[in-house]
């Protein structure tokens, strides 16, 4: 297996784009990543080909989109090491977590204790939030050391007998930290507690085993992982899902539906109500398989070498606050111009087309953790070479020129 991201930027459309008469410098994959040729295509082929809705035909469209449907199922679940049994689709990360804080609400007893980090993205504040709201659950917030870390030592004092589930970021959206997850659930199964991992952006970036973390639940989303939007997974342990109440319910999630009762369908499908998004599962098998293709430790290796480039770069310039600097991190750049507010640096890097996020990164208790109200963020992918790290230091100091 090879590396070779010039052959790597030839499969993704998109990135041969101008904008604002510059090349495409697209530093905006921690949002959202672009998508290769064959995850486009394995899209089309299904809509130009077989496609019909899932699960519920007799003829020969209907069972070809269900197979390719759950072969997508089949190459999650290998991704992560799970089972299919253990891959619920969702439509993303946000509604991967909604679907476990939901369907673990009638557990939670006022006082219940629920254990977050002060970097989480709001997908995985506000399902919890909600358990505050309407079941009277108790939220701890680990907190954030100044270079970025997850402070072990107050996690650990936070988790005790009251504590019912631990649920943390594998990888942060603004600071890039990769968190220690075995630390993490081994802290929290010593106090018998659940254990969920937000893998959104650390699934992009390494090889995820989920029975070697032996976590409870693993969220991530299609569009960060070079696939579709509105697709995502939650990966359960077996029993844990089985013990999930319904998130929604509807067609194909039932047993049988009478006027008196209902009985559930086993899970995966208890937790799939409706049509599911089937191009999208489709498109995200897709994405998964050509990623398994790929030489992960090389991309890795890529990506770290493009952040520490930009990085040693603007090693001396005292009009930037970079925030993270855990050792280790991934390959996410979050910071602050000196005097300027972070939507307009965001918006001079994009004449010269280079495409960062600005804002509060859906991580607002992060943002009051260091004092900002917004950050800019540069995030690399596989596809970025070395030379747009070059053009992305070169516009922000032009950038910065304007505000000095
Ligand atoms: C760490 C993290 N968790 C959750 C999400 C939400 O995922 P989705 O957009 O798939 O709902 C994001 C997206 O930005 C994220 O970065």
């Amino acid at each position: 297996m090879t590396f070779d991201p010039a052959a790597i930027r030839a499969e993704f459309p998109i990135l041969r784009r101008q904008v604002n008469g510059h090349p495409l410098v697209y530093l905006d994959n921690a949002a959202s990543a672009q998508k290769p040729r064959a995850v486009i295509e394995a899209m089309a082929r299904v809509m130009e080909g077989s496609y019909a809705n899932v699960h519920r035909g007799l003829h020969t469209l209907a069972n070809e989109t269900t197979d390719a449907y759950e072969a997508a199922r089949s190459s999650v679940a290998r991704f992560v090491g799970a089972a299919p049994e253990e891959i619920v689709f969702t439509k993303g990360g946000t509604e991967a977590v909604n679907l476990v804080a939901a369907g673990l609400a009638a557990d939670i007893q006022p006082g219940d204790e629920i254990v977050l980090s002060q970097m989480e993205h709001h997908a995985n504040i506000v399902p919890w939030h909600f358990l505050r709201e309407r079941q009277g659950a108790v939220l701890r917030f680990a907190k954030v050391t100044d270079d970025g870390r997850l402070d072990l030592d107050h996690l650990k004092s936070l988790i005790g007998a009251r504590t019912r589930v631990v649920a943390i970021s594998h990888m942060s959206n603004v600071l890039g930290t990769i968190n220690p997850a075995a630390e993490i659930v081994r802290i929290a199964r010593e106090a018998g507690a659940l254990v969920l991992l937000d893998g959104c952006q650390a699934i992009v970036h390494q090889p995820v085993d989920v029975k070697a973390l032996d976590v409870d639940f693993y969220v991530f989303s299609g569009h960060k992982l070079y696939g579709p939007t509105g697709i995502g997974a939650l990966y359960g342990k077996a029993g844990r899902l089985a013990g999930l109440r319904p998130y929604q319910g509807g067609g194909e999630m039932i047993g049988t539906v009478s006027e008196e009762v209902i009985t559930y369908a086993d899970p995966p499908h208890r937790f799939e109500a409706g049509t599911p998004p089937i191009i999208e599962a489709i498109g995200l098998g897709a994405a998964i398989d050509w990623l398994a293709g790929q030489d992960r430790e090389a991309i890795a290796a890529h990506e770290a070498g493009l952040y520490a480039r930009v990085r040693d770069k603007l090693n001396g310039a005292n009009w930037l606050r970079v925030l993270g600097e855990a050792p280790g991190k991934g390959a996410i750049l979050s910071f602050t111009v000196e005097g300027a507010h972070a939507h307009d640096v965001a918006q001079i890097l994009d004449r010269y087309g280079v495409a960062v996020r600005a804002g509060t990164h859906c991580a607002e208790p992060l943002m009051a953790r260091y004092g900002v109200t917004s950050s800019a963020r540069a995030s690399f992918a596989l596809y970025n070479t070395e030379d747009e790290a070059d053009r992305f230091v070169e516009a922000l100091v032009k950038t910065q020129a304007f505000f000095a």
